[in-house]
């Protein structure tokens, strides 16, 4: 059996992630790909239960809390959903991974990128996406798409909180391009499904 192949999907808010992967797991079932999606925060019965003390509003989580919350629910799910998922040969899509984190908050809170990075390796023990699609588009653009919308804990943070998020993705897509694939996020959805199609058809296709 072909060894699985993990994926992440990457961007600010509002950038497109989980509308992208409605549609590549749309067609992944067409074409009878054999896939798992997780989501972050999320993803599990526990990462659920951590995603609701993340996400709501009201809950005042410090940022040290935050950090490893994240870390709890993707240690997680590397064991009980990612790495069984990758032993059977299946496609793994995470919406978010350790990315995320280095952004929002290795990056936008300050706490540091070793310090995320010594996180990472507890939680995950070298379970690393082999390929990252990067949705780039500008934190002014994500103002106009979420608006109105009702807004999480961390969607609610200020424009500068964000600016730091998109400033650190960049930095994250230009230091390791060789995994990370920039994809414009600023087209017709139809636009966007077709090229990550390819990029990670063709992937797929050289796993080993
Ligand atoms: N290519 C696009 N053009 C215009 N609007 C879009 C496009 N893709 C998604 N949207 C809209 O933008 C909003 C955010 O999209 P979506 O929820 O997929 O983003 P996300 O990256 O998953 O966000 P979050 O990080 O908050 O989970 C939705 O209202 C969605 O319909
Ligand atoms: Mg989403």
């Amino acid at each position: 059996m072909p060894a699985g192949l993990f994926l992440s999907i990457e961007g600010i808010d509002g950038s497109g992630k989980s509308t992208q992967l409605e549609l590549l797991t749309a067609r992944l079932k067409r074409e009878a790909v054999p896939y798992l999606l997780n989501r972050e925060p999320g993803g599990s019965e526990v990462g659920n239960q951590i995603r609701q003390i993340l996400l709501e509003p009201k809950n005042p989580v410090s940022p040290t809390a935050e950090l490893l919350l994240y870390f709890a629910n993707r240690a997680q799910n590397v064991d009980e959903q990612i790495r069984p998922a990758l032993g059977e040969g299946k496609l793994v899509i995470s919406d978010r991974y350790t990315d995320s984190t280095l952004a929002y908050q290795g990056s936008a809170r300050n706490l540091g990128q070793g310090l995320v990075a010594s996180l990472h390796a507890i939680a995950c023990r070298g379970t690393e996406p082999t390929l990252t699609i990067y949705l780039r588009i500008t934190p002014e653009l994500s103002v106009k798409r979420l608006g109105q919308q009702k807004k999480d804990r961390l969607e609610a943070e200020g424009r500068a909180f964000h600016e730091r998020v998109f400033e650190a993705y960049e930095a994250l897509a230009h230091a390791d391009s060789a995994r990370i694939v920039v994809v414009d996020g600023d087209r017709k959805q139809t636009a966007i499904a077709e090229e990550i199609w390819r990029i990670v058809m063709d992937r797929w296709k050289q796993r080993d």
